[in-house]
């Protein structure tokens, strides 16, 4: 059954608002904790703190910002984030992607300001409760599918999908992000392709630095039987003591199910398919259908699923990310000087002081004790 298609937004006759609330601000934002580290930069929880009275306008909503600094996206030449920004802004919206909010840069930094994601990874998940069961691996598999159908429908390859990647919304619902590594599947200069990944999620042609290889779809496909997998088996398919020997495993093809771990036969057989060594041959390769038309996913009706219809496993409640204790420890200011820190309050504080934090009572003890 076809989708029906949303109907736009309109302000209440007479409200003299536009369809939009005004572009946000930086200086509007405050940093409030810090939620992930990355390779030229870090994402932060923000909140934005404004008077508007536009009647789509959030009271205090929550983004998660993405800073990239820019004088190593310079040196390294190495310009993620604007592949990242280039794709997300081309990416028509959907619930399955994290969506980019709003951009922009000071000095130091650029910022992007992602859709909140605030549950947890799929990695997280599967490290506390893996393995999975088969029907709540099979959900989110399916929401990973639903996600690669829109970026390969939408002319992308993701090429980093892995569980860091996937990440739980307040419904249950997994969404992709990360985007610094998609590419239009169309562009197909092979040295481009060669080489990009996750050890451990990349397939043989991209291991095998073939610039003949067949690349495309194929390489999300891949890593979705290696997420999968992982899912049900709470292992890695190919692991080894460092890259090499992952991927000489990874070319070498073969794969076992650790002792004790009952996987579903279905789960099993898609899982082959998804590893095949041959790119042209790999389930998923001539679209999305072949993985939905698997015996595994046959009982998923894809319309609702897509509605996000379904219960999902897991329902996170009670969440409250401003005000939760902190995992991690805050950026200094001039490491973002375009946004507002917050220090949390002492209780809610990451354990590990910053040394040169004269506002930390415990910094100021221990100076003084060691005097
Ligand atoms: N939209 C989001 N909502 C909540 N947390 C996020 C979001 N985007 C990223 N993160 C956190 O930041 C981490 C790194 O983000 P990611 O985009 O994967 O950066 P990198 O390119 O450095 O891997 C993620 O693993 C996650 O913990
Ligand atoms: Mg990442």
């Amino acid at each position: 059954m076809p989708i029906p298609e949303q109907r736009p937004f309109s302000p209440p006759p007479g409200s003299g608002s536009t369809r939009r609330p005004p572009p946000i601000s930086l200086g509007d934002l405050s940093l409030v904790r810090a939620l992930g580290e990355g390779g030229l930069g870090a994402v932060a929880l923000t909140q934005l703190h404004r008077e508007c009275s536009h009647p789509l306008e959030l009271r205090a909503p929550l983004f998660a910002t993405k800073y990239v600094r820019k004088k190593e996206t310079k040196e390294t030449e190495w310009d993620d984030d604007a592949k990242e920004r280039a794709a997300l802004a081309r990416l028509p919206w959907n619930p399955y992607v994290g969506s980019l909010v709003s951009v922009h840069e000071d000095d130091v930094n650029r910022y992007l300001h992602l859709e909140l994601l605030p549950c947890g990874s799929l990695h997280q998940l599967v490290r506390t409760v893996g393995p999975l069961s088969t029907s709540a691996a099979r959900f989110y598999f399916a929401n990973i599918v639903c996600a690669l159908d829109h970026i390969h429908r939408s002319g992308y390859v993701h090429r980093d999908v892995k569980p860091d990647n996937i990440l739980m919304g307040r419904d249950g619902y997994l969404c992709m992000i990360d985007f610094s590594f998609t590419k239009k599947e169309e562009e197909d200069d092979a040295k481009d392709w060669v080489g990009i990944g996750t050890p451990v999620y990349k397939p043989p042609e991209v291991v095998r630095e073939d610039l003949d290889g067949e690349f495309g779809r194929g390489i999300d496909w891949w890593a979705a039987g290696c997420v999968l997998y992982e899912m049900l088996t709470a292992w890695h398919v190919y692991v080894g003591c460092d890259d090499d020997r992952v991927h000489a495993r990874i070319l070498k093809g073969k794969f076992k199910y650790p002792k004790g771990v009952e996987v579903d036969p279905d789960a099993r057989d898609l899982i082959s398919r998804l590893l095949d060594q041959t790119p042209a041959n790999r389930l998923g390769r001539n679209g999305t259908e072949e993985v939905m038309r698997h015996p595994f996913l046959s009982g998923i009706d894809w319309c609702k699923m897509k509605r996000r219809q379904y219960a999902a496993p897991f329902v996170p409640r009670d969440l409250d990310p401003v005000n939760m204790h902190h995992h991690a420890a805050m950026p200094k200011q001039e490491a973002v000087p375009g946004l507002h820190i917050e220090r949390p309050p002492l209780h809610r504080r990451f354990e590990d002081i910053a040394e040169d934090d004269e506002t930390d009572p415990r910094v100021r003890k221990k100076r003084r004790l060691a005097r």
